[in-house]
C-alpha cells in the first residue's frame, strides 16, 4: 500500500491513535446498517466512527484526502478494530477501487435484506426526510409503477438490484473479503448473525444473548450493553406504506431473477420472496 494507514495528530499518551478503518460497513442503504454498527460495538475491541463519513462517494470529501478521511475515526488502543459505515457506498460505483487503492486487505460488511422490503424502506426514508421539509411525496404506487410495469428509473429500485452492484465489488475484492450480514434474520434473531460477524473480523466471543431483549412496544429487539438498555432511534423500524397486492406480487416477481443472479455471485442464498 503506497499510503500510512495510521496517523498520531496528537500525541496522546493513553496509546490510542486514529487510523484507516480495518473494516467497512457499505451497506445496503435501509440494509439494517445503524442496527449491525450498534450491535458490532458491544464488542470491547470494535470502535466505531459516529456518522456517515461518505468519503470515497462524495467527491467534495474525497478531494479532502486519506488524512481527513483518518481524522474521522475515533481512537483506538492498538488491539482495537476501527469500523465506519457509509450505506452509500454499495451502490456507488467508484468506491470499491477507492478502497482497493487504500488497503486491498479492508474487511468488508454487507448486510442485505429482502429486496422488496428494503424499497418500501427507502421510500419510507425518503418520504419522512422530504415531509420534514414540508415536502409533498407521490404515493408509493406511482412511483413503483410506470406505464404498468415496475418503474426500473426509480432510484429505490435500482439499489435492491444487489447483483449489479456487487459485481462492481467483486471485481477488487474476493469473497473472502466480504461479509454478507441477513438483515431479515438480524431482525429477527440479531445474536447467530453477530457472531458470524464476530468470526469473520476474528474477534474473541463476547457478544452474547445478555446483550439482546425483545422490546415489545417497538417491536424490535434492543441493546444491553453494561447494563444500560437502548432501542434503535425511534427512525429504525418504522411502519412501510400499504402497498396493493397486486403491486407487490409484480415486485416480489422483479426481483426473482435478479435475486437469482446475485446468490450465484456469491454462493450462497437468502430466504426472500
Ligand atoms: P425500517 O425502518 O424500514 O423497518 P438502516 O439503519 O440501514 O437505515 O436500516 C434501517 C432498518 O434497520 C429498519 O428499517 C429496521 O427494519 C432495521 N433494523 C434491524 N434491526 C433493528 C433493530 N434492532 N431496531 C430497529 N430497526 C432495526
Amino acid at each position: 500500500s503506497p499510503y500510512p494507514v495510521e496517523i498520531q495528530p496528537t500525541l496522546h499518551p493513553n496509546g490510542t491513535k486514529q487510523c484507516f478503518p480495518q473494516t467497512i460497513i457499505i451497506g445496503v442503504r435501509k440494509g439494517g446498517t445503524r442496527a449491525l454498527i450498534e450491535m458490532l460495538s458491544l464488542h470491547p475491541d470494535i470502535v466505531a466512527a459516529e456518522s456517515e463519513v461518505h468519503f470515497f462517494d462524495w467527491e467534495s470529501n474525497f478531494e479532502k484526502g486519506l488524512y481527513w478521511y483518518i481524522s474521522q475515526m475515533p481512537f483506538s488502543y492498538p488491539h482495537q478494530i476501527t469500523v465506519e459505515k457509509t450505506p452509500a457506498y454499495f451502490t456507488s460505483s467508484k468506491v470499491p477501487e477507492r478502497i482497493y487503492q487504500i488497503n486491498s486487505d479492508t474487511k468488508l460488511l454487507l448486510i442485505l435484506r429482502d429486496p422488496t422490503e428494503r424499497v418500501l424502506s427507502d421510500y419510507t426514508q425518503v418520504f419522512y426526510n422530504r415531509l420534514q421539509k414540508h415536502k409533498h411525496s407521490q404515493p408509493i404506487e406511482t412511483v413503483l409503477i410506470k406505464n404498468g410495469e415496475i418503474n426500473v428509473d426509480y432510484k429505490a429500485i435500482n439499489r435492491s438490484l444487489y447483483y449489479i452492484h456487487m459485481q462492481k465489488w467483486l471485481k477488487y475484492f474476493p469473497l473472502t473479503h466480504i461479509h454478507l450480514v441477513d438483515g431479515d434474520q438480524l431482525i429477527r434473531d440479531p445474536l447467530p448473525e453477530m457472531k458470524k460477524v464476530e468470526k469473520f473480523l476474528s474477534l474473541s466471543p463476547q457478544i452474547n444473548a445478555s446483550n439482546f431483549y425483545f422490546n415489545k412496544t417497538k417491536g424490535f429487539f434492543c441493546l444491553r450493553d453494561n447494563g444500560r438498555e437502548r432501542c434503535l432511534h425511534e427512525s429504525k423500524g418504522r411502519a412501510h406504506p400499504q402497498v396493493a397486492p397486486t403491486v407487490l406480487a409484480k415486485l416480489y416477481q422483479f426481483f426473482h431473477q435478479p435475486n437469482k443472479r446475485l446468490f450465484e455471485l456469491v454462493g450462497r442464498t437468502f430466504d426472500w420472496h
